[in-house]
């Protein structure tokens, strides 16, 4: 069966004083969780994850990488840093990432690959916009997305991803998906993960991300094709991220 996985999506949010808090908060309530639980934060504070972290039972993780081995790519972060800094998932093609930064499935696909060499896990990110899914496009638009990166992948690397399903007109918004309607997407996701790797399906994680809060959590988990969250707003207060992991 497959454990789930709850990560927070930190962002660009934090300081070392406010840091200190949160995930002292989050290891000091994590008695009794059955489900896995990650911060994926700015590279500038992994090693304070690391110290705060290790020995427990939560992860950490970055929120993006290069394509790139090493070299002259200045303001760029390789995955052989971030595994130095003992990361287990790092966020590849978040759609503020395809958004702000113009990010193509093609070099999201290479950012997946970069962190597998690395010895790490990918969380790939997939969504659909507001226009796209009134278009009815949702699942062509994913799986699109989630296409070129099972494509450049060996098949066996497949049962190594994490797949995280953000609907871009639910992220930030307060408005989460129905649990039907990620359900849905969730099951595409997967059918095309058997697709590529018959073996890997039943077991690599998909996560829903976008506004999932305390309130909602429970029946998006209660999905059969849900295994966890990828929790912007809500990572940031121990209290309502620790919530979501209980729920889980
Ligand atoms: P949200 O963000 O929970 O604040 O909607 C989710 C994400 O962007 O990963």
């Amino acid at each position: 069966m497959r454990t789930k996985l709850i990560v927070g999506n930190w962002k660009m949010n934090g300081s070392r004083a406010v840091n200190a808090g949160l995930l002292e908060g989050i290891v000091a309530g994590l008695d009794g969780a059955r489900a896995e639980a990650a911060v994926c934060v700015p590279a500038p504070y992994l090693q304070q994850c690391q110290d705060v972290l290790t020995g427990t039972p939560v992860a950490w993780g970055a929120q993006d990488v290069s394509v790139h081995a090493c070299g002259a790519y200045t303001g760029e972060i390789c995955a052989s840093m971030l595994a130095e800094f003992a990361c287990r998932y790092v966020i590849v093609g978040h759609s503020e990432r395809r958004a702000y930064h113009r990010e193509s499935s093609e070099l999201v696909a290479q950012k997946a690959r970069a962190v597998l060499a690395e010895g790490m896990t990918p969380i790939v990110c997939v969504g659909e916009t507001l226009a796209q899914r009134d278009a009815g496009e949702t699942v062509a638009v994913v799986g699109g997305q989630l296409g070129a990166v099972l494509e450049l992948l060996e098949p066996a690397q497949v049962a190594q991803l994490v797949v995280a399903y953000e609907p871009v007109w639910a992220i930030g918004t307060g408005k989460n998906a129905t649990p039907a309607m990620a359900q849905e997407v969730h099951a595409a996701l997967r059918e095309q993960l058997r697709a590529r790797n018959q073996d890997a399906a039943p077991t690599v994680r998909i996560l829903y991300g976008g506004s999932m809060k305390p309130e909602n959590a429970r029946e998006l988990l209660a999905q059969p094709d849900i295994d966890g969250g990828l929790i912007g707003g809500a990572a940031l207060k121990a209290r309502d991220f620790l919530a979501i992991i209980h729920a889980a």
